[in-house]
């Protein structure tokens, strides 16, 4: 049987201050016995098609960062003690768990990786990573040196952003996610105008124009990383958040905020992945990456999409980011949109995994627990019954102190806590048994 062992049960436990314990969860006695150890594959708690006994209710479909959480009860605790001595070596490894389906994701940002017990952690746990900022176009881009290089085509870039990143990779074992090439977000708007001018007056640069510095800064980030780290980055998000339904683009386009679409026109995304076919090393996968897949009207225009690159032979896979709420999307809309993502026959990766949990409550993280437990269980049997080839599952952040979903008011929608002490939601990743399942 696989579940935690003694010393991460009692962490576990210990989450639950004050001494409120919810009955029926893993600290409450009956897993204190349990001298289980991780056994490396994952075992079935649940039987293929126990889906369909699933009670949910259809809805309609949050915004991106929206929570959907109605808390039931005031929070009753907030851990005070900040104090972080070591990390708890005895705890079950989530990579090791789930080694023979998909690999385990973090995206975290460089001032945490490069503190000493958050590196541990991600070392025991994690054997994917993603860089939180620091692999997109406004870190690595340089303007100075753009400017004084005098060339309209080609930016001239910098990487000191994330050199230690990739290093820790290579000196751990962890593969890496490049995230992200080409999007309309965190890019600056100087590298779409004449003469990179961050004038209020500048004016776009040509289609043309615009075709060679996204061929170039491909091809640049491709050459840098691929020499300087062969072998570290396994997959590239080539394009991310291309698709906006309504927004006034053809086929579905993000139009509106997206300056690759405004100078290039509306093939800038296979143009894109055309250059990242050229420069990409073999191995390397291709990704188009996006939130909310599970909107019917967005999942049609991402699948039309894909579907024409796929023809071109230029695409690998689709990242689904999936952030997502406590009840929203149901587990049906979102297993229904894997499956046809599955039916492409590409990849599918979880590229940004976070709950959108605003309570800090024992109850509610245990049901928090619970739907990470669901959702780790439907990609398993999506796995299992071949519908969909699952290949990584990253969570967006260690700690929920460190989530970006922060920047909206406090959330609580990660594994870890800010002393780096389990949650249910963890336990509930490994499949524990404490964990309901429903
Ligand atoms: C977020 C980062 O986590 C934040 O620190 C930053 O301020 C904004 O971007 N979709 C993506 C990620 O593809 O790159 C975003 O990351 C979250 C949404």
């Amino acid at each position: 049987m696989l579940s935690g062992n003694k010393n991460g049960i009692r962490r576990a436990a210990a989450w639950m201050l004050l001494g409120v314990m919810v009955c029926g969860f893993i600290g409450c006695g009956q897993k204190e016995d349990t001298d289980g150890k991780n056994e490396g594959t994952p075992e079935a708690q649940v039987t293929k098609g126990a889906e369909s006994d699933v009670q949910v209710t259809q809805g309609a479909e949050p915004e991106q960062d929206a929570t959907d959480t109605a808390p039931t009860e005031p929070a009753k605790e907030v851990r005070t003690d900040f104090y972080i001595s070591s990390i708890d070596e005895e705890i079950p490894s989530m990579s090791e768990y789930w080694k023979d389906y998909f690999s385990i994701g973090i995206a975290i940002t460089k001032g945490e990786l490069l503190n000493d017990f958050k590196g541990d952690l991600i070392k025991q746990q994690f054997n994917s990573m993603t860089c939180g900022n620091e692999m997109k176009p406004d870190a690595l881009l340089d303007r100075e040196a753009t400017k004084s290089a005098g060339t309209e085509t080609c930016p001239v870039l910098k990487f000191d952003s994330c050199d230690e990143m990739l290093q820790f990779c290579v000196d751990n074992n962890i593969k890496m996610r490049g995230h992200t090439l080409v999007w309309h977000s965190q890019t600056p708007d100087w590298f779409f105008m004449e003469e990179y001018s961050n004038k209020p007056d500048a004016v776009f640069a040509s289609r043309e124009v615009m075709l060679q510095r996204m061929e170039n800064y491909i091809r640049l980030v491709m050459e840098y990383v691929n020499t300087t780290y062969p072998g570290v980055v396994y997959a590239w998000d080539v394009v991310n958040e291309a698709i906006a339904p309504g927004d006034g683009g053809e086929d579905g386009m993000r139009m509106s905020d997206s300056l690759w679409y405004q100078t290039i026109g509306p093939d800038f995304v296979e143009k894109a992945f055309e250059y990242a076919r050229k420069y990409a090393d073999p191995e390397q996968k291709l990704f188009y990456n996006d939130f909310n897949t599970y909107e019917a009207p967005k999942r049609i225009a991402i699948l039309n999409l894909v579907n024409k690159i796929k023809d071109q032979g230029n695409i690998d896979g689709i990242g689904m980011q999936s952030h997502i709420g406590m009840s929203s999307p149901t587990l049906l809309d979102y297993e229904e949109t894997i499956r046809k993502f599955g039916e492409t026959g590409l990849e599918i990766q979880i590229t940004e995994l976070d709950i959108n949990l605003d309570s800090n409550t024992e109850e509610d993280f245990l049901k928090e627990g619970t739907r990470y437990k669901r959702l780790f269980f439907t990609f398993k049997n999506l796995v299992d019954n071949g519908e969909a080839n699952i290949t990584n599952i990253t969570v967006w952040g260690l700690t929920d102190e460190g989530s970006w979903l922060n920047k909206d008011g406090k959330r609580y929608p990660l594994l870890f806590n800010q002393v780096l002490e389990t949650k249910p939601a963890f336990w509930g990743v490994l499949m524990d048994d404490g964990i309901p399942l429903y």
